[in-house]
């Protein structure tokens, strides 16, 4: 069923484990994560990238996500979130398009800037009772890529995490500690830092870039106060490489249910997976 943000996370603070926030990029990801949520009897966020909006259509994916979470889904809660939006009328849109959580990257600006960006998008989500999750401290890497490792992850200082959220009055906050966007030998979660943000802030903890992070550190990062944790690359493997894979071991097929079904499948594997590693497992 649709839920508010606001009612899975809560939940997840109270009991100690994360949800896991997925990207998805059309009708078969979003299929994959409402039956993995199903089958692991777990809450999960759908949250899709301005990309994502651009390709699907705003309305679309709006109902999409409700019909899907309200038909296939409608046994546990799912709640839908726009990830890293950087633009301001694109935020507002998703807003009014029902999402019970915003992003506002403006990590990217300087800290005063970014401040003002996020209390804008504040200011104007809080009379709708929608929740904002603010950056600083940019998280680096691209979505989707992979190999090697990943030169300057940029680390967010505490301070200035701390000040950002008293200024901007953010729901949940994400921050640079270590991990980055896609699969890297050398991303790592700084956990002083971690447990310092969580104290001094109290909010929620969104852990981005959680493909390719070591399981044991995922296990620490969510006793030491995270409760968002964000999948995007392993989806995207998941979906094209067993695509590829389909197409290559069936050459002539033509029926788009047989090659796409695969993928559905393995995005649905990868859910249950993560959803065991992040303690939700049983908690819807
Ligand atoms: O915002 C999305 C995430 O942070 C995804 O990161 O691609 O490393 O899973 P990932
Ligand atoms: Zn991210």
């Amino acid at each position: 069923m649709i839920a508010h943000i606001k009612n899975i996370v809560k939940n997840a603070e109270l009991r100690g484990y994360a949800i896991g926030a997925f990207n998805i990029h059309g009708l078969e990801s979003v299929l994959g994560v409402a039956r993995g949520a199903v089958k692991a009897q777990s809450p999960a966020i759908i949250q899709v990238s301005e990309g994502a909006v651009e390709y699907i259509g705003l309305q679309n994916l709006a109902y999409l996500v409700s019909v899907v979470a309200e038909s296939t889904a409608k046994a546990v809660p799912i709640a839908l979130h726009l990830d890293h939006g950087k633009n301001f009328d694109m935020v507002i849109a998703c807003i009014n398009a029902g999402f019970s959580s915003v992003h506002i990257d403006g990590s990217h600006l300087s800290l005063q800037e970014n401040i003002e960006l996020t209390k804008k998008v504040v200011s104007y989500a809080h009379k709708k009772k929608v929740w904002v999750q603010g950056e600083i401290g940019a998280i680096i890497g691209g979505h989707g890529s992979a190999g090697g490792v990943l030169k300057g992850i940029p680390i967010a200082d505490a301070d200035e995490v701390i000040q950002f959220v008293n200024e901007t009055k953010v729901d949940t906050i994400a921050a640079a500690i270590g991990t980055a966007h896609g699969v890297y030998k050398n991303e790592d979660i700084i956990i002083p830092l971690l447990r310092k943000i969580k104290k001094e802030t109290g909010k929620t903890f969104v852990l981005h870039g959680g493909s390719g992070v070591d399981d044991a550190k995922i296990k620490q990062a969510i006793r030491s106060g995270v409760n968002i944790i964000n999948i995007g690359s392993d989806i995207k493997f998941a979906f094209s490489n067993t695509l590829k894979q389909t197409c290559k071991n069936n050459k002539k097929e033509t029926d788009p249910r047989k090659l796409l079904g695969p993928s559905i499948d393995a995005i649905e594997k990868v859910v249950i997976e993560k959803m065991r590693l992040f303690g939700s497992f049983k908690k819807a």
